[in-house]
Protein backbone atom coordinates (compact mmCIF):
# COMPACT_ATOMS: atom_id res chain seq x y z
CA UNK A 1 0.00 0.00 0.00
CA UNK A 2 1.76 3.58 -1.14
CA UNK A 3 1.53 6.03 1.60
CA UNK A 4 -0.48 9.00 0.06
CA UNK A 5 1.68 11.85 -0.57
CA UNK A 6 -0.05 16.08 -0.74
CA UNK A 7 2.09 18.47 -1.17
CA UNK A 8 1.17 22.18 -1.12
CA UNK A 9 3.25 24.13 -4.11
CA UNK A 10 3.31 27.95 -3.39
CA UNK A 11 5.02 29.08 -6.40
CA UNK A 12 5.09 32.59 -6.11
CA UNK A 13 3.07 33.56 -3.33
CA UNK A 14 3.40 34.38 0.43
CA UNK A 15 6.23 36.59 2.00
CA UNK A 16 8.33 34.77 4.78
CA UNK A 17 5.43 36.14 7.76
CA UNK A 18 2.60 35.30 5.92
CA UNK A 19 4.56 31.20 5.23
CA UNK A 20 5.09 31.49 9.43
CA UNK A 21 1.48 32.43 9.88
CA UNK A 22 0.22 29.46 7.99
CA UNK A 23 2.41 27.02 9.86
CA UNK A 24 0.99 28.27 13.28
CA UNK A 25 -3.04 27.60 11.89
CA UNK A 26 -1.84 24.54 9.67
CA UNK A 27 -0.62 21.92 11.83
CA UNK A 28 -3.40 22.11 14.56
CA UNK A 29 -5.64 21.33 11.76
CA UNK A 30 -3.43 18.19 10.78
CA UNK A 31 -1.93 17.11 14.40
CA UNK A 32 -3.58 13.71 14.09
CA UNK A 33 -2.63 13.02 10.85
CA UNK A 34 0.23 10.71 10.09
CA UNK A 35 -0.97 8.35 7.01
CA UNK A 36 -0.51 10.89 5.20
CA UNK A 37 3.07 12.42 3.97
CA UNK A 38 2.41 16.04 3.84
CA UNK A 39 4.79 18.69 2.06
CA UNK A 40 4.95 22.38 1.72
CA UNK A 41 6.89 24.02 -1.03
CA UNK A 42 7.29 28.18 -0.64
CA UNK A 43 9.37 30.61 -1.86
CA UNK A 44 13.05 29.83 -1.48
CA UNK A 45 12.94 32.47 0.99
CA UNK A 46 10.44 30.90 2.99
CA UNK A 47 12.54 27.19 3.28
CA UNK A 48 14.28 27.84 6.79
CA UNK A 49 11.45 29.28 8.57
CA UNK A 50 9.28 26.63 7.51
CA UNK A 51 11.74 23.62 7.70
CA UNK A 52 12.09 25.33 11.79
CA UNK A 53 8.29 25.87 12.42
CA UNK A 54 7.26 22.40 10.33
CA UNK A 55 9.76 19.89 10.97
CA UNK A 56 8.46 18.98 14.72
CA UNK A 57 5.01 18.31 13.39
CA UNK A 58 6.67 15.93 10.66
CA UNK A 59 5.70 18.13 7.95
CA UNK A 60 8.38 17.97 5.24
CA UNK A 61 9.67 21.40 3.24
CA UNK A 62 10.16 21.18 -0.50
CA UNK A 63 11.77 23.71 -2.87
CA UNK A 64 9.81 24.88 -5.88
CA UNK A 65 13.15 24.10 -8.03
CA UNK A 66 17.20 23.24 -7.73
CA UNK A 67 19.88 23.53 -9.99
CA UNK A 68 21.80 20.41 -11.27
CA UNK A 69 25.08 22.10 -10.46
CA UNK A 70 26.73 21.66 -7.21
CA UNK A 71 28.65 24.91 -7.25
CA UNK A 72 29.72 28.02 -9.24
CA UNK A 73 28.69 31.21 -11.62
CA UNK A 74 25.43 30.67 -12.04
CA UNK A 75 23.46 33.55 -10.84
CA UNK A 76 20.27 33.06 -9.23
CA UNK A 77 20.45 29.56 -9.25
CA UNK A 78 20.10 27.43 -5.85
CA UNK A 79 22.08 24.44 -4.98
CA UNK A 80 21.28 21.08 -3.71
CA UNK A 81 24.38 21.76 -1.00
CA UNK A 82 22.06 24.65 0.45
CA UNK A 83 18.41 23.05 0.25
CA UNK A 84 20.18 20.26 2.77
CA UNK A 85 21.91 22.50 4.83
CA UNK A 86 19.22 24.15 5.39
CA UNK A 87 17.30 21.07 6.11
CA UNK A 88 15.07 21.07 3.39
CA UNK A 89 14.13 17.26 2.17
CA UNK A 90 12.41 17.23 -1.31
CA UNK A 91 12.42 18.99 -4.72
CA UNK A 92 9.64 19.98 -7.41
CA UNK A 93 11.58 19.38 -10.59
CA UNK A 94 10.44 20.15 -14.39
CA UNK A 95 6.70 21.79 -13.10
CA UNK A 96 5.18 22.75 -15.91
CA UNK A 97 5.02 26.81 -15.45
CA UNK A 98 9.27 26.46 -15.58
CA UNK A 99 9.32 24.30 -18.38
CA UNK A 100 6.57 26.80 -20.35
CA UNK A 101 8.00 29.80 -18.81
CA UNK A 102 11.64 29.32 -17.92
CA UNK A 103 12.09 26.65 -21.46
CA UNK A 104 13.50 23.55 -18.73
CA UNK A 105 13.81 20.97 -21.07
CA UNK A 106 13.43 16.41 -20.05
CA UNK A 107 17.33 16.83 -20.47
CA UNK A 108 16.98 19.31 -17.73
CA UNK A 109 15.04 17.57 -15.75
CA UNK A 110 16.92 14.23 -15.90
CA UNK A 111 20.02 16.19 -14.79
CA UNK A 112 18.23 17.73 -11.86
CA UNK A 113 16.36 14.11 -10.79
CA UNK A 114 19.64 12.61 -10.76
CA UNK A 115 21.51 15.19 -8.70
CA UNK A 116 18.65 15.60 -6.05
CA UNK A 117 18.33 11.57 -5.79
CA UNK A 118 22.30 11.90 -5.29
CA UNK A 119 21.93 14.55 -2.80
CA UNK A 120 19.76 12.32 -0.71
CA UNK A 121 16.73 14.55 -1.47
CA UNK A 122 13.22 13.25 -2.69
CA UNK A 123 12.14 14.70 -6.36
CA UNK A 124 8.83 15.68 -6.71
CA UNK A 125 9.20 15.34 -10.55
CA UNK A 126 6.33 16.52 -12.72
CA UNK A 127 4.91 16.23 -16.13
CA UNK A 128 1.73 16.51 -18.31
CA UNK A 129 0.49 17.24 -21.49
CA UNK A 130 -0.92 20.53 -22.62
CA UNK A 131 -4.22 20.88 -24.04
CA UNK A 132 -3.13 20.89 -27.48
CA UNK A 133 -1.33 17.49 -26.88
CA UNK A 134 -4.75 16.22 -25.33
CA UNK A 135 -6.70 17.48 -28.30
CA UNK A 136 -4.43 16.17 -30.75
CA UNK A 137 -4.50 12.18 -28.97
CA UNK A 138 -1.04 13.15 -28.17
CA UNK A 139 -1.25 12.62 -24.28
CA UNK A 140 0.45 9.03 -23.72
CA UNK A 141 3.67 10.04 -26.21
CA UNK A 142 4.28 12.83 -24.27
CA UNK A 143 4.31 11.11 -20.81
CA UNK A 144 5.90 8.03 -22.44
CA UNK A 145 8.71 11.07 -23.33
CA UNK A 146 8.49 12.62 -20.58
CA UNK A 147 8.90 9.85 -17.98
CA UNK A 148 11.88 8.04 -20.85
CA UNK A 149 13.82 11.62 -21.02
CA UNK A 150 13.08 12.79 -17.57
CA UNK A 151 13.92 9.47 -15.74
CA UNK A 152 16.45 8.34 -18.14
CA UNK A 153 19.27 6.54 -15.99
CA UNK A 154 17.97 5.93 -13.05
CA UNK A 155 17.81 2.07 -11.00
CA UNK A 156 14.42 0.89 -9.93
CA UNK A 157 15.45 1.59 -6.34
CA UNK A 158 15.94 5.32 -7.50
CA UNK A 159 12.14 5.33 -8.89
CA UNK A 160 10.81 3.81 -5.61
CA UNK A 161 11.87 6.92 -4.29
CA UNK A 162 11.13 9.50 -5.83
CA UNK A 163 7.77 11.08 -6.59
CA UNK A 164 5.71 11.48 -10.28
CA UNK A 165 3.50 14.35 -10.26
CA UNK A 166 1.11 14.41 -13.09
CA UNK A 167 -0.09 17.67 -13.74
CA UNK A 168 -2.13 18.23 -16.96
CA UNK A 169 -0.98 21.76 -18.25
CA UNK A 170 -4.85 22.45 -19.13
CA UNK A 171 -6.13 21.89 -15.54
CA UNK A 172 -3.46 24.12 -13.57
CA UNK A 173 -4.93 27.70 -12.07
CA UNK A 174 -7.93 27.18 -14.70
CA UNK A 175 -10.59 25.62 -12.43
CA UNK A 176 -11.22 22.58 -14.92
CA UNK A 177 -9.85 19.65 -13.21
CA UNK A 178 -9.26 16.52 -14.89
CA UNK A 179 -12.09 14.06 -14.06
CA UNK A 180 -11.66 11.04 -12.15
CA UNK A 181 -11.72 8.76 -14.99
CA UNK A 182 -8.84 10.98 -16.73
CA UNK A 183 -6.65 11.12 -14.00
CA UNK A 184 -7.05 7.48 -13.11
CA UNK A 185 -6.17 6.64 -16.74
CA UNK A 186 -3.16 8.86 -16.94
CA UNK A 187 -1.94 7.78 -13.51
CA UNK A 188 -2.53 3.78 -14.83
CA UNK A 189 -0.39 4.90 -18.09
CA UNK A 190 2.41 6.46 -16.48
CA UNK A 191 2.17 3.27 -13.81
CA UNK A 192 2.79 1.29 -16.84
CA UNK A 193 5.51 3.07 -18.57
CA UNK A 194 7.27 2.83 -15.40
CA UNK A 195 7.02 -1.08 -15.23
CA UNK A 196 7.73 -1.49 -18.64
CA UNK A 197 11.30 0.71 -17.98
CA UNK A 198 12.33 0.14 -14.01
CA UNK A 199 10.14 -3.02 -13.72
CA UNK A 200 6.99 -3.92 -11.97
CA UNK A 201 8.21 -3.47 -8.71
CA UNK A 202 9.53 -0.08 -8.81
CA UNK A 203 6.28 0.99 -10.66
CA UNK A 204 4.18 -0.65 -7.84
CA UNK A 205 6.12 1.45 -5.03
CA UNK A 206 6.35 4.48 -6.75
CA UNK A 207 3.87 7.25 -5.78
CA UNK A 208 2.23 9.60 -8.44
CA UNK A 209 0.17 12.04 -7.83
CA UNK A 210 -2.38 14.45 -9.28
CA UNK A 211 -1.89 18.23 -10.18
CA UNK A 212 -4.45 20.97 -10.94
CA UNK A 213 -7.22 22.69 -9.61
CA UNK A 214 -7.39 20.06 -6.75
CA UNK A 215 -10.22 21.92 -4.17
CA UNK A 216 -11.76 20.46 -0.99
CA UNK A 217 -14.68 19.81 -2.96
CA UNK A 218 -12.79 17.45 -5.45
CA UNK A 219 -10.32 15.65 -3.61
CA UNK A 220 -11.74 13.09 -2.11
CA UNK A 221 -13.46 11.73 -5.62
CA UNK A 222 -9.84 11.63 -7.39
CA UNK A 223 -7.94 10.31 -4.35
CA UNK A 224 -10.44 7.29 -4.35
CA UNK A 225 -9.02 5.73 -7.11
CA UNK A 226 -6.44 3.19 -6.91
CA UNK A 227 -3.82 4.75 -8.99
CA UNK A 228 -4.05 8.52 -7.88
CA UNK A 229 -1.50 8.24 -4.52
CA UNK A 230 -1.75 11.97 -3.52
CA UNK A 231 -2.03 15.84 -4.72
CA UNK A 232 0.08 18.71 -5.67
CA UNK A 233 -1.94 21.76 -4.94
CA UNK A 234 -1.56 25.36 -6.07
CA UNK A 235 -4.54 27.74 -5.31
CA UNK A 236 -6.49 25.62 -2.64
CA UNK A 237 -2.97 25.45 -0.54
CA UNK A 238 -2.79 28.78 0.07
CA UNK A 239 -4.93 28.69 2.89
CA UNK A 240 -4.89 26.31 5.80
CA UNK A 241 -8.73 25.26 6.25
CA UNK A 242 -8.56 24.46 2.27
CA UNK A 243 -4.95 22.67 2.38
CA UNK A 244 -5.73 20.82 5.35
CA UNK A 245 -9.47 19.46 3.68
CA UNK A 246 -7.73 18.07 1.02
CA UNK A 247 -5.19 16.56 3.46
CA UNK A 248 -7.53 14.61 5.64
CA UNK A 249 -9.29 13.57 1.91
CA UNK A 250 -6.32 11.96 1.15
CA UNK A 251 -6.12 9.44 4.55
CA UNK A 252 -6.41 6.00 3.38
CA UNK A 253 -9.24 5.38 5.66
CA UNK A 254 -11.50 8.06 3.97
CA UNK A 255 -10.90 7.58 0.79
P1 LIG B 1 -3.62 24.71 -9.09
O1 LIG B 1 -3.99 23.78 -7.97
O2 LIG B 1 -3.67 26.16 -8.69
O3 LIG B 1 -4.38 24.40 -10.34
O4 LIG B 1 -2.07 24.45 -9.42
C1 LIG B 1 -1.65 23.14 -9.63
C2 LIG B 1 -0.18 23.13 -9.67
O5 LIG B 1 0.43 23.61 -10.60
C3 LIG B 1 0.54 22.51 -8.55
O6 LIG B 1 1.88 22.34 -8.83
Amino acid sequence: MRKPFVAANWKMHKTVAEAVDFASAFTPLVHTVTDVDIVVAPSFLALPALVESLAEHKIQVAAQNVSAEPQGAFTGEISLGMLQASGVQLAIIGHSERRQLFGETDGGVNAKTRATLDAGLTPIVCVGETLDEREAEHTFDVLNRQIDEGLSGLTPAQVTELVVAYEPVWAIGTGKVATPDQADEAHRHLRGQLASTFGQTAATACRIIYGGSVKPANAAELMGRADVDGALVGGASLDPTSFAEIVTASRPGDR
